[in-house]
């Protein structure tokens, strides 16, 4: 891969996103602007309704932009694709198939046909059963592969909808609040889960989240959304903090506090109108 094309992994250019609604056009997104760099890890942060969602749907290829256009590796995005593996916020499992069946049906798709795009021949049976014990356990969920959604937690649950993400080897992993759910300690082991799928993976990721501390603990830039209509991004945080990461040693760590305290300034002293606008 050339260096110009890892550096512009993903392309968003000019960006505009109106939706048509019974009072008339909303203008959710404006002149939204970013380049993301293969292997990096991005966290798009800002205040409830400004948007967040709606950018990382039209990078998922869920919804196309009014203006403007997304690229992902040289290739503009005209619809989902299994390049980009998406993580909701509320997992949506098929509740009436087990872990493994959930992740199966993913790798299936994916890897169970022959492809005349790449001429990849469709993979055995054993092959593609191999690929989901192998995402399962990275996940730490073999034990509760042949668990149907409704026997196991919020944390587990979500952790089948990373693993079926991951399953199909995607270049990019977009994810959409995946912890928001969570309570703290669970969301804390999550995160440090995720780090390390992500070393050993080198994947790409663009992750939503209105954490401040998951925001600074995960990326190399974190992406701060002013507050809608019209939202666009405000600032792009570059935290360079040495990998691997640890929450213990960063709790001290004068970096981290400098960084966790611009995203706050950001948040609510410079974007902190929400509120009032609200009420
Ligand atoms: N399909 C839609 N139709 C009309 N308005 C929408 C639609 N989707 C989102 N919006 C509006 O766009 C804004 C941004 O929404 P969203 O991206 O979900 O925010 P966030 O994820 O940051 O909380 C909100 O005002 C929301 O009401
Ligand atoms: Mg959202």
């Amino acid at each position: 891969m050339s260096d110009s094309l890892a550096s512009k992994y993903i392309e968003i250019q000019n960006v505009e996103q109106t939706f048509k609604t019974a009072k008339g056009p909303f203008c959710a997104l404006q002149n939204v602007n970013l380049t993301v760099a293969k292997g990096e890890f991005i966290t798009l942060i800002g205040h409830s309704g400004c948007g967040k969602s709606t950018l990382l749907n039209l990078i998922a290829g869920l919804t196309l932009p009014t203006q403007g256009s997304l690229i992902c590796a040289n290739r503009e995005i005209d619809g989902p694709g299994p390049d980009r593996g998406v993580v909701f916020q509320n997992h949506s499992l098929l509740p009436w198939l087990t872990c493994f069946e959930n992740v199966y049906l993913a790798v299936e798709r994916v890897f169970g046909a022959s492809s005349r795009v790449n001429g990849t021949q469709a993979e055995t049976k054993a092959q593609l059963k191999e690929r989901v014990d192998n995402v399962l356990a990275m996940v730490g969920l073999t034990a509760a592969a042949q668990k149907r959604p409704g026997e196991i937690s919020g944390g587990m649950k979500q952790r089948v909808g990373i693993a079926r993400a991951l399953s199909m080897e995607p270049k990019v992993l977009l994810m959409d609040e995946p912890f928001g759910a969570l309570d703290a300690l669970t969301r804390a082991k999550l995160q440090d889960e995720l780090l390390a799928i992500v070393a050993a993976t080198q994947s790409t990721v663009v992750m939503v989240t209105h954490d401040v501390d998951e925001a600074v603990l995960l990326s190399d830039r974190i992406v701060m959304m002013t507050n809608g209509p019209a939202a666009t991004i405000g600032e792009v945080l570059s935290v360079n903090l040495p990998r691997p990461r640890s929450r213990v040693d960063l709790a001290e760590n004068t970096d981290y506090l400098h960084y966790r305290k611009a995203v706050i300034d950001f948040l609510y002293t410079r974007q902190s109108h929400v509120e009032k606008q609200a009420a």
